[in-house]
């Protein structure tokens, strides 16, 4: 039997040969190095026993019925699939795997990076010494400016002995959200407070467990609106979809302190874009750090948040370590490859609940 697949993007030299060697495969990939446009797979996808999509690519029902009674898996390049329509897949009974696990350290990692740099004004320092000048409050320039007592002061990740208690909020507590709670220990953090999925009860043994081995006062679930009130870093890390629009709004933001910082490593849609960028230009919260923002990436070069100083963004790349990408390029590969196979398959989206 040989099947059609279909591959969205390119995998790069060390993946496309897990695909390339399969005889019974027959590949088509899309040829550019750009998301693929729409008409291409909308026809190509015809016919196809399996697709590996990008979180670019919106697996829906057109494109599911276009594929035919032939299709089988759908594999995306991503841990997260609010961009798979997980009902039609289900009722289609396809089989639908995801990269989970393999980026778990590249994201934590950036998501520390981001709440340092959002605190400590990375964004706008490198920005005054590589342009020479930035506005911060006021304009800078860097020519001008000598090291001064209080200049480009923020809010210190690390305890001190005068301010020994710092408490990390998490909106998700999952795979991620736990990476990057060990990834702050060190710092000398002392709480930490998360709020996940309502229908998921507390796991108190799990917190304590966490609590003794981080030598922390607590980990504690806790409502969202608390988790924000009480946060020094409040870290957005779940998943994305109409469960979760908005959850950071102008309503949330307003109890923050001050001097807290926000960052976003899941979706966009997750955060407030507007309310984001007011609740920084009045300084309802320090300062917020982005992986991902509403709309990417056609967002207005001009929105208040992209020019906010406040704000540092980059452009959706959490996973994006040379090692992370091949291990996820090489998940979807294996992912799709075990569908058709029809064997076990390294991590498949449970649609239990759809069927
Ligand atoms: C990236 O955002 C992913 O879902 O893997
Ligand atoms: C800063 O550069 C210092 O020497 O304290």
């Amino acid at each position: 039997n040989r099947y059609k697949v279909v591959v969205c993007r390119n995998l790069g030299p060390d993946v496309m040969p897990l695909l390339e060697e399969r005889s019974e495969l027959d590949l088509v990939v899309w040829p550019e190095d750009r998301a693929c446009d729409r008409a291409w797979l909308l026809e190509n996808i015809q016919g196809a026993a399996g697709v590996i999509v990008m979180l670019t690519d919106k697996v829906n029902p057109e494109l599911l019925d276009k594929a035919g009674p032939s299709l089988r898996v759908v594999s995306t390049m991503s841990v997260g699939y609010e961009h798979v329509d997980l009902k039609a897949a289900a009722q289609r009974g396809l089989k639908v795997g995801y990269t989970p696990d393999v980026l778990t350290d590249a994201v934590a990692d950036l998501s520390v990076m981001l709440a340092l740099m959002a605190g400590r004004n990375g964004g706008i320092g490198t920005s005054v010494v590589q342009n020479g000048h930035a506005t911060y409050r006021f304009v800078l320039k860097w020519q001008n400016y000598s090291w001064a007592p209080f200049g480009f002061c923020g809010p210190q990740l690390s305890t001190t002995a005068a301010s020994p208690t710092r408490k990390i909020g998490f909106l998700g507590f999952g795979r991620i959200a736990q990476a990057t709670l060990a990834r702050l220990v060190p710092f000398g953090i002392t709480h930490c407070l998360y709020s996940s999925n309502p229908s998921s009860p507390p796991n108190h043994a799990r917190d304590a467990e966490l609590s003794r081995k981080y030598n922390l006062q607590a980990v504690e679930k806790a409502s969202v609106d608390e988790v924000a009130r009480e946060s020094d870093v409040l870290f957005v890390l779940a998943p994305g979809g109409a469960d979760t629009y908005h959850l950071v709004n102008e309503a949330l933001l307003k109890k923050m302190k001050k001097t807290s910082i926000i960052v976003n490593a899941s979706r966009g849609t997750l955060v407030d874009s507007d309310a984001l960028a007011k609740a920084l230009k009045e300084g309802w919260i320090w300062g917020a750090g982005l992986d991902v923002v509403e709309g990417e990436p056609h967002v207005p070069i001009d929105h208040p948040l992209v020019k906010e100083p406040r704000c540092v963004i980059v452009p959706h790349i959490a996973s994006a370590t040379l090692e992370t990408r091949r291990d996820m390029a090489t998940r979807a590969a294996q992912n799709l490859i075990a569908a058709i196979l029809g064997v076990q398959m390294p991590a498949q989206v449970d649609l239990a609940g759809f069927s």
